[in-house]
């Protein structure tokens, strides 16, 4: 007979049909007559109850139906007297497709989340993951359907590149070099002539180089893959595998840019609150109870759109009147997250969108402000068109910025940083053929999804985490 999802099973009002769905058992429970099975197929974070008259059934076969075992089941659908659910389905016969180990590891209830990471092979089939897991595709289909709507083309940017984007030195190398047996020249340095793709390679920390070929010919392009980075940062906001999304658009200034972040982000929230209703009232329920209420705030919010310089002079307000951070914030510093999260939690109260940083903290591509803030009265450093997008409770979830347009200062900044102009030359060309004002965005989409979840851990809202000492699975 042809499988019912539980979704569809559940919407049913066909009293007394008969149907055939099929899943995991989440729990058993029953008296000597009858037993109640909550079964599950992933279609959906609710269960469907099965009732099955014990008389019915061989003993064997429903003594082998505990938590955990795959069943199909065959029966009647029939209005649920129980609270808490519109159907049931009154059991005729049922199949056992696969029994369930004694030592199951998501047989309890209430396990931690560090118990889940060990064992992440089977944590999705518990509640909170499959939510998440729905969440995470439902988050996708947004963020595709956002960009189709708005013009921008679906641009594949490669993985194994032989430039440093964001030339923090955090790249995992490829190689299929013999490691044990390495040639070195007689500088001491290793000699990639012979390796694979004939020049040192590593796995991409940011399409966005790419991305703005891609853009200065198509006009306005998005990335969507799989990004890189060996920082050895043990934090619940960092993975060394993340998916990041990066849009790249031609003829935009800083307000333009910023107007996109805020639409764009406020569009995945609407998203999920429309699309994803049941999950989040779960996590609400049993994750974070401020989840929903804070997705709608950001929808009614306006974010505050503020300078650097004005950040740094609201901080050191606020330490002149007992404020006390773990770490010191002068004009120049980088901002930790403990600075954030004050502006954005505790000063305003709502997502900030920062800019005109220092050049300095920032990568060589952003665009340089024409003119150089005072602060205290003293004139400072170069700043930049950067934009971070500052959220509550995760921090940094944009990082984005106008680029530099101007080949000459845009060569000055890959000189002063000494990044080897031999491997930039295919990017400086776009500022010699046609140059244009354009720039653009990075999401880290796991960070989307822990605001959006609720959940507190990066390593739990993405299958399989890969971090500093953990690539199991
Ligand atoms: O700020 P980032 O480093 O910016 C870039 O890579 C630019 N090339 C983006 C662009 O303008 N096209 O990274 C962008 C975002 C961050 O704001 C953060 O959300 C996420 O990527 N991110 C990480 N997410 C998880 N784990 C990490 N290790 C991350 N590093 C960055
Ligand atoms: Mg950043």
């Amino acid at each position: 007979m042809k499988r019912t999802k539980i979704i569809d099973a559940l919407a049913c009002t066909d009293y007394g049909c008969e149907m055939t769905v099929m899943g995991w058992v989440r729990s058993k429970r029953g008296s000597k007559n009858v037993n109640f099975i909550a079964l599950n197929d992933g279609s959906t974070i609710k269960n469907i109850q099965i009732v099955a008259d014990v008389e019915k059934f061989d003993d064997e076969l429903l003594r082998q139906i505990g938590t955990g075992a795959s069943i199909a089941c065959t029966g009647t659908l029939v209005e649920s007297q129980g609270a808490g659910q519109a159907a049931e389905i009154q059991a005729e016969s049922i199949k056992l497709f696969g029994a369930c180990a004694p030592d199951y590891p998501m047989q309890k209830k209430g396990q931690t989340f560090e118990y889940m990471r060990q064992h992440a092979h089977m944590r999705l089939r518990t509640n909170t993951f499959g939510a998440v897991m729905r969440i995470r595709h439902n988050m996708a289909m947004a963020i595709h359907t956002y960009f189709h709507e708005h013009g921008y083309y679906y641009f594949h940017t490669p993985l194994i590149t032989a430039s440093d984007c964001e030339g923090a030195g955090q790249m995992f190398q490829v190689t299929t070099k013999n490691l044990y047996d390495l040639k070195k020249d007689e500088k001491g340095s290793i000699i990639y002539d012979d390796d694979f793709f004939g020049k040192q390679t590593s796995l991409t920390v940011s399409g966005q180089l790419e991305g703005e070929l891609g853009a200065t010919a198509l006009g306005a392009i998005y990335t969507f893959g799989p990004t890189f980075r060996a920082e050895n940062s043990n934090t619940p906001r960092h993975l060394a595998e993340f998916w990041m999304i990066e849009p790249e658009v031609c003829f935009i200034d800083l307000d333009d840019l910023m107007d996109l972040e805020e639409d764009f982000i406020k569009y995945c929230v609407r998203w999920a609150l429309e699309h994803c209703k049941d999950d989040l009232e779960f996590l609400n329920k049993m994750i974070d109870k401020g989840l929903i209420e804070r997705l709608e705030g950001v929808l009614k919010e306006e974010f505050v759109r503020l300078d650097y310089t004005r950040g740094i002079e609201i901080l050191q307000e606020a330490i002149k009147s007992g404020r006390k951070f773990e770490f010191p914030c002068n004009w120049g510093d980088d901002l930790a997250s403990e600075h954030e999260r004050y502006l954005v939690e505790e000063y305003f109260k709502k997502p900030v969108i920062m800019t005109h940083y220092p050049k300095k903290i920032k990568a060589f591509y952003m665009k340089i402000d024409e003119e150089v803030p005072t602060f205290n009265g003293e004139l400072q450093e170069p700043t930049v068109q950067g934009t971070d997008v500052l959220f509550p409770s995760i921090g940094e979830i944009i990082g984005g910025s106008v680029r530099e347009e101007d080949y000459d200062k845009l060569k000055g900044e890959i000189e002063e940083r000494h990044i080897p102009m031999k491997d930039m030359w295919w990017y400086m060309d776009t500022r010699r053929f046609g140059s244009c004002p354009h720039g653009g965005f990075g999401l880290g989409f796991e960070r989307l999804i822990l605001f959006v979840t609720g959940m507190a851990n990066i390593r739990d809202v993405i299958p399989f985490p890969r971090t500093p000492k953990s690539a199991e699975f």
